[in-house]
């Protein structure tokens, strides 16, 4: 039982597939979670939305749970991580939306940054967001939201449009229409903000002719946003204290951000993040972005996505036979068939499923899986795809180190596959530093709760070290660490023989 104290703290982590509200107390402790899953629709090859309106009901009903569960007197103030790079459009004077909201994962601005690069606008992009050019970002999403609505280029430029990340829609919705902001992370995502100035840049408006007066105010992600009115299941005036991006989020729950940390999520793709002080954005093969505004200062990340880490795992289960067995059977074979050989055989899998995301960033590149004998097995090639995974992540962690602020002390992790200890401890023996792992799933939330209580409270990191999720800790063997380098090699040489195309 928690104890009953205006301290409580719900979450909201609104991610693809999931709404998820955590209540957490003033320890810092996991009171209530409540989950609600969320439909993608794939209407065309290569398009991914959702409806705007289900990711708002959901959101408030987890929420409205949440503060059911602990009573609305007990509830000092919501926090929102959520899935970046979305993009919704809405009118000002309903709330309804222009569209569906066009996740990150869409590929329909794909011709317009086609455009942008024909017109050789890439580096001039790179420069002043620190992104490269990509229908991931919100730019060409929300340059698509407004040709798909008649006169949608006057309407947003008379400031009847709105247009947003999620945290920005949420918010909307929470509060009634009151406030249009966005966060410092989730702007940074856009591809329209200018990472030096932290302001909406006006040579990106003009190249994705977005109109300023459609944008929403940029706020610290740790601070007052507005407060709850007019909803259903959810009293008027609690405060919303924080809005970040998840994949920053779990950044600050892991470590608060410290310098020297970097973290990786593991996931179906992986996102590895390192906060730096400085927006140095000439480093080609990551992305810079915001990390976070802590409410005194900006914190700025380093930031490489690879799309095939856990899916390279599950597409090698596939392939050799274990797509019959049962979660848990599957869960069982994955956990011990890696440990159950000395070593891969010589065999490398590098798993380009649809291309090379960071470091390399090659869309060309084909799948390899290279050094097969008549002696290989399942289990060696479930193996290497297990392998896969920490070569990709060690890549990218190299990629950092051109970033003059980068420094690397421990790599944080996070997400389902990190469960299995095998593959942490290769992870740590082949970077040849400690690996951390969170013991909470929730760790988006956590973060999200933290940056709000830091708003709340103005704590001290001393103090809010006390929060933090508990880590299980994975140390590297110096003599495996050098073995390794070896195995390492053949692995870039694998990449190599991933441009090889098909004829
Ligand atoms: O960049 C996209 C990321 O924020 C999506 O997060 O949790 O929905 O996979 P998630």
């Amino acid at each position: 039982m928690f104890t009953a104290t205006k301290e409580i703290i719900i979450a909201l982590d609104e991610g693809t597939t999931n709404a998820k509200a955590v209540a957490l107390d003033g320890r810092g402790n996991v009171v209530a979670r409540f989950s609600q899953p969320l439909a993608i629709q794939t209407p065309r090859e290569g398009w991914v939305e959702q409806s705007g309106e289900m990711l708002v009901s959901a959101s408030l009903n987890v929420i409205a749970q949440a503060v059911a569960h602990v009573g609305a007197e007990n509830v000092a103030a919501l926090a929102i991580s959520n899935q970046r790079e979305t993009a919704i459009g809405w009118y000002r004077s309903n709330g309804k939306p222009l569209n569906a909201a066009i996740t990150w994962q869409c590929t329909r601005g794909a011709g317009f940054c086609d455009a942008l690069r024909r017109d050789n606008l890439e580096q001039q992009i790179k420069a002043v967001t620190g992104l490269p050019v990509s229908p991931m970002f919100s730019a060409s999403k929300m340059r698509w939201l407004l040709e798909s609505v008649p006169d949608g280029q006057q309407l947003a430029e008379e400031g009847e449009i709105c247009l947003g990340t999620i945290d920005s829609w949420l918010l909307w919705n929470l509060t009634g229409g009151a406030q249009f902001s966005c966060d410092y992370s989730n702007a940074s995502r856009t591809q329209l903000l200018n990472l030096q100035t932290g302001q909406w840049d006006d040579e990106m408006l003009k190249v994705f002719r977005i109109p300023r007066n459609a944008l929403p105010e940029i706020k610290p992600s740790s601070g007052l946003f507005g407060y709850t009115r007019g909803l259903p299941a959810i009293p008027d005036g609690i405060p919303v204290m924080s809005m970040v991006g998840d994949s920053h989020a779990a950044l600050f729950g892991h470590a608060l951000g410290e310098m020297g940390c970097v973290k990786a999520t593991y996931g179906t793709g992986s996102s590895v993040m390192a906060p730096v002080s400085t927006a140095q954005c000439n480093i080609e093969s990551l992305a810079t972005t915001i990390a976070w505004h802590d409410g005194e200062r900006l914190i700025y990340g380093l930031e490489g996505n690879i799309p095939h880490t856990g899916d390279a795992v599950a597409w090698m289960a596939d392939s050799t036979g274990l797509s019959e067995l049962s979660e848990k059977e599957l869960t069982h074979e994955l956990n011990t068939l890696p440990a159950s050989v000395d070593s891969t055989l010589g065999v490398y899998f590098v798993p380009a499923l649809t291309g090379l995301g960071a470091p390399w960033w090659d869309s060309q590149a084909r799948g390899v899986i290279c050094g097969l004998n008549r002696g290989v097995k399942r289990a060696h090639l479930i193996r290497a795809a297990m392998e896969s995974i920490t070569y990709q992540i060690a890549d990218v962690v190299v990629a950092m180190r051109q970033h003059s602020d980068f420094t690397l002390t421990a790599l944080m992790v996070d997400g389902g596959p990190t469960k299995n200890d095998w593959l942490m401890q290769y992870q740590a023996d082949l970077l040849g530093c400690p690996v951390m792992r969170s013991d909470v799933p929730e760790l988006s939330a956590i973060g999200a709760a933290l940056l709000a209580r830091k708003a709340l409270t103005q704590v001290s990191v001393q103090e809010m070290k006390a929060f933090l999720a508990l880590h299980s800790e994975f140390h590297p063997d110096a003599d495996r660490h050098q073995r390794l380098q070896a195995r390492w090699q053949g692995w870039r040489d694998a990449v190599e023989r991933t441009l090889w195309k098909p004829t």
